[in-house]
């Protein structure tokens, strides 16, 4: 038996296997139920006991040896380069799926809805000069109000910066549009801030405007009240605490109801129970003359929120630097969300 095996060996030792069809006939051949070797196992149990070990040994050697000489798929591939073009019935090499940005899918939410509503999605350039960012927006030169934002200055002439919220976009839009306006505007926006884990130099706002005859501050609080509801459920709760902001008057910050049953929820609010969301109130007269339309003729509203706020909040992330950070651990969470 042991010449058989030996002469076996020799002739897998030389065959030479070239395609996929020559495989299979060796493997039928060598390895199938019927082939050479299933019946040298066969016949090993007629092997006297003194050479069973050396048999045996030898015969697992042959299987081995047959298996390696079958040709595996990445050989078939290197061999037969256009074998992947010529059959289409193989399968495709799968592709990682990847996930939407946390923050697109907030923003992207937001968006809908007030689209739902009838507003228009509209965008502005990051960089600006001081009329759209400050002074078309009742931000006089030198006033204290310019220090709310800290800004990033590109150039003094022409007075170009960075954009420190989305509000400019209020304005490049009534400039252009006669009213009825009706404006969501997302985008990103800069301020010149120590980076912590609660604030970053760099994130994003959502702008809203709504300009026609007749709106009035009854018609903000509805719009915000059907938002709220439709972002954060039909149960929310809100309120409008008067603020201010140069460009709208009366001035209102809007909260939900968050709950203050934990300690988590103290922290969240701050001991007060309430979320504070985003600003609004109605257009001030000053801005609207700055852009061309009749303030005595049309009234509007505007509201402008921080999407990471939000987004920190609806995902329990304790930390905003985990969005900029393009941590592959981090973005896979939101896979199919
Ligand atoms: N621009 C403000 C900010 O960045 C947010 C804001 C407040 C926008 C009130 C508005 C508004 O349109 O009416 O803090």
């Amino acid at each position: 038996m042991l010449e058989i095996i030996e002469e076996h060996l020799k002739a897998i030792s030389i065959v030479k296997i070239k395609t996929k069809e020559e495989s299979e006939a060796f493997r039928i051949r060598y390895l199938g139920k019927k082939g050479f070797i299933q019946a040298l196992f066969s016949e090993f149990k007629l092997v006297k006991p003194e050479d069973k070990k050396a048999t045996g040994a030898a015969l697992n050697t042959l299987k081995k040896a047959a298996e390696n000489a079958l040709l595996s798929d990445v050989d078939d591939i290197k061999i037969n380069k256009n074998h992947n073009q010529e059959d289409y019935t193989r399968p495709g090499y799968s592709n990682l799926p990847g996930a939407q940005h946390p923050i697109s899918l907030v923003r992207n939410e937001i968006v809908n809805i007030f689209e739902r509503m009838g507003f228009v999605t509209t965008e502005g350039p990051e960089m600006e000069d001081d009329w759209h960012n400050f002074s078309a927006l009742n931000f006089p030169l030198e006033h204290p109000a310019r220090d709310m934002q800290d800004t990033f200055f590109l150039s003094k002439d022409p007075d170009w910066a960075l954009r420190t919220h989305t509000s400019s976009v209020q304005v490049r839009t009534m400039e252009e549009q006669s009213p009825p306006i009706r404006i969501i505007a997302p985008g990103r926006v800069f301020r010149n801030e120590a980076i912590s884990s609660r604030s970053h130099c760099v994130f994003h706002q959502v702008e809203g405007l709504y300009i026609d005859k007749d709106v009035s501050f009854a018609d903000l609080k509805q719009t915000l009240l059907a938002f709220s509801k439709s972002f954060f459920g039909e149960k929310t709760e809100i309120r409008l605490r008067p603020s201010y902001f140069p460009f709208t008057e009366p001035s209102a910050e809007m909260d939900i109801w968050w709950g203050l049953e934990n300690e988590v929820d103290h922290r969240m609010t701050k001991g007060t129970g309430w979320l504070e969301i985003m600003g609004c109130g109605m257009v001030d007269p000053a801005v609207l003359e700055s852009c061309g339309i009749d303030s005595k003729e049309y009234t509007g509203f505007a509201f402008g929120m921080g999407i990471e706020r939000i987004a920190m909040q609806r995902f329990q992330i304790p930390d905003i630097r985990a969005f900029y950070e393009n941590d592959l651990r981090f973005l896979a969470n939101f896979k199919g969300a």
